[in-house]
């Protein structure tokens, strides 16, 4: 048995589930399946694909982008399964967190639950930036741009500049989270279809107006970067000290770090586990289920976007629809940027509500400040996490770059899956009595590959994202020991103890 003063003490399962009954703390049981799907598909299919395709291929990888994606779409199969054994398992809110808490003990619980923060509120400060490139283009098309002063940074000015947009659109998201669940829900699902036919629309119309010789060459040759510094090198260039590249075989696992992030928001489906009415057979089957369906239109588009746009030529902000463009097809180009205005806002939505339930559960324990826990009296939501979440995101929005922010998610993300990929080999052997309503396959094989996988993405990242991540995680656990490790309600002797 461990120390309950030990930073590796775990909070047993059973008390998992337990707190998430306590009246004041409860949130609503309305979630199906399908629910879960829509959930899943919702938040996946967003910045990803409509912005980050464009840059992958035109800077790192060339038409072998589609390859870039369906590597990064085998990573994010290989966790998945993890993710969905433990959600099955441990069916509270509060996704990898919980999970570890459990499994892992609390320190590592907590650097999860601060990894996911980071994932969550900057994943929808970037989706809101890709969101904001279509509306002003959009508003450009129309002939109403926005002043150089609030196109956000990296636009036409210049100097400095506050993207407006991105801002606006997460005050507004935030605020119909507080007003609840039901909500947001219905919303999601008429977006989720619009996205969708959208997303189709670019592989069915596209797929006539490919032209072999844009595939030529497929992989681009690897060649030096223009102006680069040395903190631009990915990691694995930096420690086996290889002059950095672009394209090429390794521009193609570059591009895969870079997509990945279109991957992100399956993890997310996990966090609604504790509002699920059947968690254990729905929480897999709307991670999986959700996860293949972008994987294949994920490489559809990526196939078809090479093909009609030389690589060199793709745009950076808006892609999908400036391939149409580029073939003369406005009709098709505007709606495809209608369509990824309206989709981008529930991917945003999604990722806010993950992040405030991770919040949530955190706060629930005694991590962190107890009020951030306490559910509206009448909308039944954790508002106070949802508002102030709500706010950094939006300001993070206004004030950095859409690829900064993308590549710091995205490796807060990749150390989530490995922390999760272990944790399913721990709990198999500490809790082989829990009933898995869904088990992974080939345990511990799969999990090992998984973790290894993961880091093989997180090592093609810049060496600048991983000082920036070190940053954010030292961050955490000065104020794990600070205040959690002396608040926490397991520390206190006020839950029970896991015993192992
Ligand atoms: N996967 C989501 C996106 O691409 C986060 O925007």
């Amino acid at each position: 048995m461990r120390s309950s003063s030990g930073v590796f003490r775990t909070k047993s399962i059973e008390q998992s589930i337990k707190d998430t009954e306590e009246p004041e703390h409860r949130l609503k049981k309305s979630l199906s399946a399908l629910d879960l799907t829509v959930f899943g598909v919702g938040v996946i299919i967003g910045s990803g694909i409509f912005v980050l395709t464009g840059t992958a291929a035109k800077d790192y990888a060339g038409p072998a982008v589609t390859i870039s994606f369906i590597v990064a779409g085998i990573v994010c199969a290989l966790a998945a399964l993890c993710y969905a054994e433990f959600a099955s398992t441990v069916p509270v809110a509060g996704s990898a967190y919980t999970f570890s808490y459990a499994s892992l003990g609390e320190l590592p619980a907590w650097i999860i639950g601060w990894d996911l923060v980071l994932e969550l509120a900057l994943g929808a400060a970037t989706v809101a930036v890709g969101w904001s490139g279509y509306a002003q283009s959009l508003l450009d098309t129309w002939g109403i741009p926005l002043p150089a002063a609030l196109q956000g940074p990296g636009g036409d000015g210049g100097g400095f500049s506050f993207n407006i947009a991105a801002f606006l659109l997460i005050c507004v998201v935030t605020a119909i989270l507080v007003i609840g669940m039901k909500l947001s829900a219905y919303v999601t699902s008429v977006v989720v279809a619009i996205k969708v036919f959208v997303v189709l629309i670019v592989i069915a119309v596209g797929a006539f107006f490919i032209k072999g010789s844009n595939y030529d060459p497929f992989v681009p040759e690897a060649k030096s970067p223009e102006g680069g510094s040395g903190l631009d090198a990915t990691l694995l260039e930096g420690i086996f000290g290889y002059t950095p590249t672009v394209y090429g075989v390794m521009g193609i696992f570059t591009a895969a770090a870079v997509v990945f992030f279109a991957y992100i928001g399956f993890d997310v489906v996990a966090t609604a586990a504790e509002e699920t009415v059947d968690p254990k057979r729905d929480v897999p089957r709307g991670i999986l289920g959700s996860l293949a369906i972008c994987t294949t239109l994920y490489v559809a588009v990526a196939l078809v976007v090479t093909g009609m746009q030389k690589y060199s030529e793709l745009s950076s902000d808006a892609p999908l629809a400036d391939a149409f463009k580029a073939v003369d097809q406005p009709f098709w180009a505007g709606l495809i940027s209608f369509g990824a205005i309206v989709g981008l806002t529930t991917v945003c939505m999604i990722l806010l509500l993950g992040q405030s339930r991770v919040f949530f559960a955190m706060s629930r324990d005694g991590l962190l400040p107890r009020v951030f826990s306490e559910v509206h009296p009448r909308f039944r939501t954790p508002y106070r996490s949802t508002i102030i979440l709500g706010l950094a995101s939006a300001l993070l929005a206004g004030f950095v770059s859409l690829d900064e922010l993308a590549t710091l998610v995205n490796i807060g993300t990749l150390f989530a899956f490995v922390v999760v990929s272990l944790g399913v080999i721990i709990l198999r052997r500490t809790r082989p009595d829990l009933p898995r309503g869904f088990r992974a396959p080939f345990v511990p094989v799969l999990p090992v590959v998984s973790v290894a996988a993961s880091v093989w993405l997180m090592l093609n990242l810049s060496v600048e994202t991983w000082l920036r991540f070190a940053i954010w995680m030292a961050l955490g656990i000065v104020i794990y020991a600070v205040y959690g490790r002396k608040h926490s309600r397991l520390g206190a002797g006020q839950l029970p103890e896991q015993r192992t």
